[in-house]
């Protein structure tokens, strides 16, 4: 059985096999993954989606497929990535360019963090990174009430990025 929770507009649910097609749609483009390191092949979502599921399993957070309650389509991935510190996770979300705009990126983060505030505890604090070219995405994580910290190097994309923390 997945686990998931409700917004308004959404359902969030740990991610299933049968979800690769959509999520290739989103994590397979180039235009969304521009600034997240690049798309990936349809045989890499589906191991990243094991891997979600492990993450769900080990840690009790991960990051969902996002549907759409009206339709029960899939129109993106919101949630979190481990870090090198146990108390401290990574907000990312990733949508179908189809969707863009409609706030539906806020709703599903917004939910998120509640979500993992209120099960997990001892997670003390939420970080996120944003590419300076993507200002979509900075409003997302002001809207949700993170706090710009300044800017900070990157490995995985190589370059300095604003930098976001929720406490
Ligand atoms: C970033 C992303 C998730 C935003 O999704 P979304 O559902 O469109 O976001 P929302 O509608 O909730 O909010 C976006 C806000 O940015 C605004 N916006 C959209 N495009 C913009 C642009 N080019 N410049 C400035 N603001 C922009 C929207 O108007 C909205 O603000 P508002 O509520 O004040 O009107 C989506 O564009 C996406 O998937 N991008 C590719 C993946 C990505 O970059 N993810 C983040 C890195 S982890």
């Amino acid at each position: 059985m997945p686990y998931f929770f409700e917004t308004k507009r959404l359902i969030l649910r740990t991610m299933q096999a049968e979800d690769v097609e959509d999520i290739t749609l989103i994590w397979g483009d180039a235009q969304v993954m521009k600034y997240s390191g690049g798309s990936s092949t349809k045989e890499q979502v589906s191991r990243s989606i094991e891997s979600y599921q492990r993450l769900y399993e080990e840690k009790g957070y991960s990051t969902y497929t996002v549907l759409l309650k009206e339709n029960s389509r899939i129109i993106g991935v919101c949630g979190f990535n481990p870090s090198n510190n146990e108390n401290e996770i990574e907000l990312i979300y990733h949508f179908n360019p189809n969707y863009w705009g409609k706030g539906y990126a806020t709703e599903a983060a917004s939910a998120c963090v509640k979500d993992v505030k209120d099960r997990k505890p001892a997670i003390k604090k939420i970080k996120a990174a944003v590419d300076p070219n993507n200002p979509s995405s900075s409003k997302v994580l002001s809207k949700i009430g993170m706090t710009a910290k300044g800017t900070k190097w990157f490995d995985d994309t190589q370059q300095e990025e604003l930098y976001y923390e929720l406490e």
